[in-house]
């Protein structure tokens, strides 16, 4: 049994990982992407991003989305749509020119709607929010921020509830919040504030980007994202991958296998946590090298396409 099997064996939804479209033309990875047993979920790593889907003003382009989407719906994959606004990788006609703040919600709300409305039927969530708050618990300074004040968050979330289809789980998502620390705290105060206002939100995605030999404790894992299903919202972990200072060895596959374990047995342990996505499952694709000098190896399929250490520690966790 894969990675998926077993997950859902064990009451999740799914198990489900990252593609992005370089991937695409590479049979050999896209013959494990696309095995229902190993992933039962899909999340495109670039394609949904605002500066691919929107790189004109109200000029939109869904070929990449497209392309990661659609082969995953037609393989009875589940979609976690990823992501309406975040302040990274945005397109030049955003970023390099100063908005008023009515201009920039009728941008934000003309974006959100056109995208939800393009994938109404495909997404099982969507990261409306993305990385928002600082490790202190105060907000990011972002365009986001210094044009709308606070309230974007807000909007757009009811912009999100306004254009995607009734059922689409909406999510905040963001990293350094698996342990309850500042940062999770004010999104946990976040959501009762949306509670109180009923300002629409379904889940929080802990994105889960690890260190090996460093990640935080089984306990606190769940005691954070407690922190959320005790509001009745959903949690998942969206984008884990656990990376490892180079030179590899025995040791730190062995390390890193608890660590992978850990997390996914959280998530399986906790009610309400629906599923677990690797961000992405082949080293040579993972996006650690290029953010992380001197570190690697962070996923659970190995360079030649053999599983590691980690790869059987989560599926006998499940
Ligand atoms: C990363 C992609 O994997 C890279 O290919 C891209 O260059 C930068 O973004 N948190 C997120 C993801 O929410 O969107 C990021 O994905 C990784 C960190």
């Amino acid at each position: 049994k894969g990675l998926n099997d077993l997950a859902r064996r064990a009451g999740l939804l799914y198990f489900g990982t990252a593609v992005d479209n370089p991937s695409l033309n590479n049979s050999k990875y896209l013959s494990i992407a696309y095995d229902t047993s190993e992933f039962g979920q899909a999340t495109p790593a670039n394609g949904q991003k605002w500066m691919y889907i929107e790189p004109q003003r109200n000029v939109f382009n869904y070929t990449m989305g497209d392309a990661i989407i659609k082969p995953a719906k037609n393989n009875g994959q589940m979609r976690r749509c990823h992501t309406f606004l975040w302040h990274s990788q945005l397109p030049d006609w955003l970023t390099s020119k100063n908005y008023t703040k009515t201009e920039l919600i009728s941008i934000l709300e003309n974006h959100i709607k056109n995208e939800a409305t393009y994938y109404k039927n495909d997404c099982y969530a969507w990261d409306v929010v993305n990385e928002a708050f600082n490790e202190d618990g105060t907000y990011r300074n972002t365009l986001w921020l210094w044009t709308i004040g606070p309230e974007y968050l807000e909007y757009a979330f009811k912009f999100a509830r306004k254009y995607t289809s009734r059922q689409t789980k909406l999510y905040y998502n963001d990293y350094n919040v698996e342990r309850v620390n500042n940062k999770s705290i004010a999104i946990a105060k976040m959501v009762r504030d949306f509670q109180r206002k009923g300002v629409p939100i379904d889940g929080v995605g802990f994105q889960a980007h690890f260190k090996t030999g460093s990640t935080p404790s089984y306990e606190e894992q769940v005691a954070s994202m407690k922190q959320f299903t005790k509001l009745g919202l959903e949690v998942a972990i969206t984008e884990l991958d656990v990376r490892t200072l180079l030179p590899d060895s025995a040791e730190k596959q062995a390390q890193q296998a608890k660590d992978y374990a850990n997390t996914v047995k959280a998530c399986k342990d906790t009610d309400d946590c629906v599923g677990v996505t690797v961000w992405d499952f082949w080293d040579p694709v993972s996006w650690v090298p290029d953010v992380f000098p001197g570190e690697g190896v962070a996923c659970l399929w190995s360079a030649n396409y053999t599983k590691k250490p980690a790869y059987y520690a989560v599926a006998d966790v499940l």
